[in-house]
């Protein structure tokens, strides 16, 4: 990036009214180095930042951006609901499409409700399965993210493991009492106190974490031989992966959902949803009690509904293809430039790079050769603590391709990543993991 004076300028004033600078801690580039830049405006695979430079956009809002930025039939969605009035706090007929639309896609999500983000989708999962179960505790998986509820934020992933936090202050101990961490792709041993076991089925938020064979199938057994109920949470991988997320891809059907990114189009959603039994204990039905002023907001339904409807599963295919050619060209790149430099780790071992690609997403570590898949948040953290993605980061930021500021963060090809952006980040990446080798 050649200029960012008004970018840094922007982030002096912002620190001055806003926390940190930011109103999301990975934002802050805190773990890359230097200051964000400042987005302008975007435009399916690219945003222009506040000094008009042109960035190659694989953070695509964490996700939340399937098509691309400012997608036109989106754009047209929102604009033709926003001039119906903006929320009403009663029920739409959007909500009864958007909940449609979801439970056609998902095989087994008979019911679904809708909130404002994926932090509220997982923290509602959680009371639904301790109120249908009469449960109290919950089994979540280390490097594993859901979100920022107190009760969930043990072991987290994403930004807080970007920022080194073993867990966040400000959460009481007996907030967390009731959480077990396991290691992620390790069946816990469950007992008949355990509510839920919640995982990501795919691991999005500490770097990209494949689940190992029979680790998904396993934890379902090992729920229903206790009682438990096993929720899957794609706020990352539904509508991602394909139309039926991780369940689809896994073939391992959880009891209950948490959804959000894809299907609210850019806009603020979330979605908790699964086996009508369990759902039928929240209110007004049941004694769970959950709710939301903005929930089923009209812009967002319609913004979800536009999404919804633009993806097909050929046009997943394609993307996946698209990036599984792209990240195995991408691997063979980095570790060539590792070789090249003779790079080692803290131990003298030499490194090469894992680029692992579930879908349309792909990671990127930085492991000692020959180790293997990284498998759990241990795996993940050793990758971050070589510094390299910090660098590389950097690197392709200066040649004009965004990665996310965060090595426990994934990439987010969207619809509008064609060969021609996917092979210029390629070009890129070859010289500026030679230039991050050199420092
Ligand atoms: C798997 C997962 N669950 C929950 C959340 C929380 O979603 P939100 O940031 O919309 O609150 C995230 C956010 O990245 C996520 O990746």
């Amino acid at each position: 990036m050649v200029e960012s004076a008004r970018s840094a300028e922007l982030f002096e004033r912002a620190c001055k009214v806003i926390p940190g600078g930011v109103n999301s801690p990975v934002r802050s580039f805190r773990s890359v180095g230097g200051h964000p830049y400042f987005v302008a405006r975007g435009e399916g695979a690219y945003v222009w930042d506040a000094d008009g430079n042109k960035l190659l956009d694989f953070v695509q809002s964490y996700g939340a951006s399937i098509l691309g930025h400012a997608d036109p039939a989106v754009v047209r969605a929102v604009r033709e609901a926003a001039t119906k009035g903006t929320t009403f706090g009663a029920p739409t007929e959007g909500e009864v499409l958007l909940a449609e639309a979801i439970c056609t896609r998902v095989d087994g999500c008979q019911q679904v409700r809708l909130v404002s983000s994926g932090t509220e989708a997982a923290m509602s999962v959680i009371r639904v399965a301790r109120g249908f179960t009469g449960r109290s505790r919950i089994v979540k998986f280390a490097g594993c993210y859901h979100g920022h509820s107190d009760g969930l934020l043990a072991g987290g992933g994403s930004g807080v493991a970007t920022l080194g936090l073993p867990d966040s202050a400000g959460v009481p101990a007996p907030a967390v009492a009731d959480t077990v961490v396991a290691p992620y792709n390790r069946i816990p041993d469950l007992d008949d106190q355990v509510a839920c076991v919640i995982v990501e089925a795919v691991a999005a938020n500490m770097g990209l974490v494949v689940p190992s064979d029979g680790f998904l199938e396993g934890l379902r057994v090992a729920c229903d031989a206790v009682g438990a109920l096993l929720v899957f949470d794609e706020v990352i991988t539904g509508f991602r992966l394909g139309e039926g997320g991780a369940s689809e891809w896994s073939g391992v059907r959880p009891d209950l959902w948490c959804f959000g990114k894809v299907i609210g189009g850019g806009l603020p959603v979330g979605a908790f949803g699964g086996r009508a039994d369990v759902l039928s204990v929240l209110a007004p039905a049941g004694p769970v009690y959950q709710a939301g002023t903005l929930s089923g907001n009209p812009l967002a339904t319609a913004a979800g509904l536009a999404v919804l409807g633009m993806l097909e599963p050929l046009s997943y295919a394609e993307l996946s293809s698209r990036v599984a050619r792209f990240a195995a060209t991408l691997q063979g790149v980095l570790t060539d430039a590792l070789a090249a430099s003779g790079r080692v780790d803290g131990q003298g071992r030499p490194l090469e790079a894992l680029v692992p690609v579930v879908g349309p997403l792909f990671g990127v570590f930085f492991v000692p050769e020959g180790s293997g898949p990284v498998r759990d948040y241990d795996g993940a953290m050793a990758s971050a603590g070589t510094g390299i993605y910090a660098r590389f980061f950097r690197a392709m930021l200066a040649r004009g391709v965004a990665l996310a500021p965060g090595p426990y963060e994934v990439a987010f090809p969207s619809m509008a990543h064609g060969v021609p952006e996917l092979d210029h980040a390629l070009e890129v990446a070859a010289e500026a993991i030679v230039d991050a080798l050199a420092d």
